[in-house]
């Protein structure tokens, strides 16, 4: 696979006013999900949930590509039609979550590595065939007394760059996350120098295993002060400050940079990434790949009636991807 290629696909997917639509929860957090809304765990109602989302009517004007779970890229709509398919047809790039989930860093109590590098390969190529161009591969650090550790945020950073590297190698565009997670009473500061630290390890990691960063996109998480600090911080203070941890540690030829939502509300993911953008121009573009705040809305309404309510929860999503998508052009408004 050409370089050439690999940011072609990179540059499609933070393509101005666009960005990605996360659905790539593993059966047990899609478990979580629909039990919050009271919708049974069957492969068939994965199947028609993931429908709708793909499904929705023009939701390519502002979604570029989609995160899918294994089980979703070996799925079809009702009427037989792969949703890789699907998604091509309507212009959006396929994307594969190929992590194996977070495990206990042994040694390190309250930290955790993400595992999925053995046969990760075959994985891959497996996934080129069924029409994936890009994938996904989240790292989890958490914030707490004493800890991240240095071990911990070094041996996330490696496997991430071990991952990119194996997806280049395969034709994908890897996605990178280091996800530093909101739960914690610690204040926006300590969020600042944990991704600080993080992104330096992070970088430092892609270069070693040379992984070429113009085929590579980040999906970051925003400085946040920790949900239970009690701590409430601007739209603007929470924009600069990640701004700023960005701007020092990325490099400029990153083809762009996506943000997960974390767990922060609808309005407020957006909030955050239009103001972003207002405070350019960057140094790359800075768009979304959200999963709950894309889908939460949506998800609620279909729960209350999944036959009758797909087109109302299409809806939905077509909205929040329009909220999204101009946010990403800091043009959104409330
Ligand atoms: P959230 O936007 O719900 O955090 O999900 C994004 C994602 O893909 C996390 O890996």
């Amino acid at each position: 696979m050409s370089i050439e290629q690999l940011a072609e696909t990179a540059l499609a997917m933070v393509a101005p006013g666009k960005g990605i639509i996360a659905i790539d929860e593993s059966t047990g957090t899609i478990a979580k999900r629909f039990a919050g809304v009271g919708v049974e765990n069957t492969e068939e109602n994965r199947r028609a949930y993931r429908e709708l989302l793909l499904t929705t009517p023009k939701l390519s004007d502002y979604i570029s590509g989609a995160i899918l779970y294994d089980e979703t890229l070996r799925q079809s709509t009702k009427d037989g039609v792969p949703f890789a398919k699907v998604m091509t047809d309507a212009g959006m790039i396929p994307g594969i979550k190929v992590d194996k989930g977070t495990h206990a860093l042994a040694g390190f109590p309250g930290e955790v590595v993400t595992e999925g590098l053995d046969g990760l390969r075959a994985r891959l190529e497996e996934y080129y065939k069924l029409g994936a161009r890009f994938a996904k591969w989240r790292a989890v650090i958490n914030i707490g007394d004493d800890i991240p550790s240095g071990t911990c945020i070094d041996a996330n950073a490696h496997a991430l760059a071990r991952y990119a590297a194996l997806c280049q190698e395969q034709g994908l565009v890897p996605m990178v996350e280091p996800e530093v997670i909101m739960d914690g009473s610690h204040d926006i500061d300590t969020c600042y120098e944990v991704t600080e630290v993080t992104l330096r390890s992070l970088f430092a990691s892609l270069y070693e295993q040379n992984v070429m960063l113009e085929g590579t996109i980040l999906k970051a998480s925003m400085v946040l002060p920790g949900t239970t600090s009690g701590d409430k911080a601007s739209v603007e203070e929470v924009a600069a400050a990640t701004l700023q941890c960005l701007k020092s540690t990325v490099p400029a030829t990153l083809p762009g940079i996506v943000f997960l939502s974390g767990g922060q509300g609808d309005e407020d993911a957006t909030a955050h990434l239009d103001a972003m953008n207002r405070m350019g121009p960057n140094p790359w573009p800075l768009s979304f790949s959200y999963g709950r705040a894309m889908q939460q809305a949506a998800l609620k309404l279909w729960g209350q009636d999944i036959v009758n309510n797909v087109a109302a929860a299409q809806k939905t999503v077509y909205e929040r991807a329009r909220d999204n998508g101009l946010a990403a052009l800091g043009e959104w408004s409330k």
